[in-house]
């Protein structure tokens, strides 16, 4: 088997290849695939077929403390059905994350199609995302609700120009765990709405000034409002955005798509049960490839010392970690002192944005914690000033 890296040539070839790994066929004048980076893009070939796939986007996230780190975000991967296990998805992995560090990236992620694919790969489930329905009827707000001054517009799709990029870029950049929407994708049409095309009606909030400072794209079809996203600069324009879809015409429901984590909105309402949390799943996985690196590299809250014993049962590597944080930023050296925790790279791949505490998977038994202050430590040094949250579908 031989693994090698794909040209404009090979993209019609590797769409195919994908699709045949999930048994379908790409819809005619599909553009899903098309940001596709194909000189990030892996064949692995059999007998001069290509038989895997493997790609990856080059995305920036956003660590705790507002800081854009470039990532790798792994996609397309399939194997045919024919060549299954017999570690064509391994080989590819580790071509990847070999060219990732070649790259200077030190941490790759990925959205997960099964949650047992990957934790052997080294990434771990970060952020997580939810669906709220609410009964419209039901959905009066209680008084203390604040929304944001200003204007609603509805627009279509098409006529936003430049303005969802332009607000999704103003919006990542403070949402530890959200990813770059790189131009190409809006400019393509690909992915999933709004960055495709497909049709959408826009809800655009303006400032009293008239700048757009959020939007929520949706849809009505037999009195139900669905909402692929509502991004905003902030709580009250997010309030603002959820109360113009509840007072909308003609529909019983309305379902908000990828929540993050503590969403306000039931707190927002005179009755706490006309909104319903169902669909949490896990989005994005983080995969660490440099720990001093990644752990200098986010912003910190509290002020702390912490000594980690990372075990990266994928690449064979072991080391033992000094996170020392003072006035927000980090230090970390390689150190010989006793370790509080120790925990494999898939773990702290997890822990890594704020969006679970290290204590949960010290109860859980997956981090061991050598002495009984070392869990709560790490808890307070870890948590983010807001949950992280990644709405990016690649
Ligand atoms: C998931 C997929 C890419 C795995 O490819 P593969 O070449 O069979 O994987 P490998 O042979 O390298 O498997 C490595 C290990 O992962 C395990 N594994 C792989 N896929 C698995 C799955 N879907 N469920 C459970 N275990 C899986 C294998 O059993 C093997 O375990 P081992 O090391 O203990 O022997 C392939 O099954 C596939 O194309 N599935 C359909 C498309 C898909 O789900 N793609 C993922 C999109 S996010």
């Amino acid at each position: 088997m031989e693994i090698r890296s794909t040209t404009e040539h090979d993209r019609d070839a590797f769409v195919d290849t994908l699709f045949a790994a999930f048994g379908r066929f790409p819809p005619e004048g599909d553009r899903v695939w098309s940001a596709l980076e194909m000189d990030r893009a892996l064949f692995a070939v059999v007998d001069g077929r290509p038989v895997g796939t493997a790609a990856v986007y080059s995305f920036e996230l956003t660590l705790p403390g507002n800081v854009p780190v470039p990532a790798g975000g792994l996609t397309a991967v399939g194997v045919l059905p024919s060549h299954r296990r017999r570690g064509v998805l391994t080989a590819m992995m580790r071509h990847q994350l070999a060219d990732a560090r070649a790259r200077g990236e030190f941490l790759a992620v990925l959205l997960a199609s099964e949650a047992v694919i990957y934790r052997r790969f080294g990434y771990g489930p970060a952020t997580t995302t939810h669906r709220l329905t609410v009964d419209r009827h039901r959905a009066a707000p209680r008084s203390t609700a604040v929304a944001a001054e200003g204007s609603i517009e509805v627009l279509r799709r098409a006529e936003c120009g430049d303005l969802l990029e332009d607000a999704y870029d103003r919006y990542r950049r403070t949402q530890p765990g959200a990813l770059s929407r790189p131009r190409h994708w809006w400019a393509r049409g690909a992915g999933q709405p709004p960055v495709s095309a497909a049709p959408r009606y826009v809800a655009v909030h303006r400032d009293s000034g008239g700048r757009a400072d959020g939007y929520a794209t949706y849809l009505l079809d037999s009195g139900t409002l669905t909402v692929d996203e509502t991004i905003a600069a902030d709580d009250a324009v997010t309030t603002a955005l959820t109360r113009f879809l509840l007072d909308h015409d003609l529909v019983t429901r309305v379902v908000l798509k990828k929540c993050p984590p503590e969403h306000p909105l039931r707190w927002q309402l005179a009755d706490f049960r006309a909104a319903e949390v169902s669909d949490e799943t896990d989005w994005l996985w983080v995969r660490l490839l440099d720990v001093p690196r990644a752990l200098t590299a986010r912003g910190w809250s509290t002020d702390g010392e912490l000594v980690l014993d990372v075990e990266d049962s994928f690449l064979g590597e072991r080391g033992r970690y000094l996170l020392t944080v003072r006035d927000g930023k980090a230090e970390c050296y390689p150190t010989g002192r006793a370790p509080d925790l120790s925990l494999d790279a898939t773990d702290l791949g997890s822990v890594y944005l704020g969006g679970v505490a290290p204590s949960t998977l010290v109860r859980g038994g997956q981090i061991h914690a050598h002495h009984p202050d070392a869990a709560a430590l790490a808890d307070a040094l870890f948590r983010a000033e807001r949950p992280p949250h990644c709405l990016h579908w690649f």
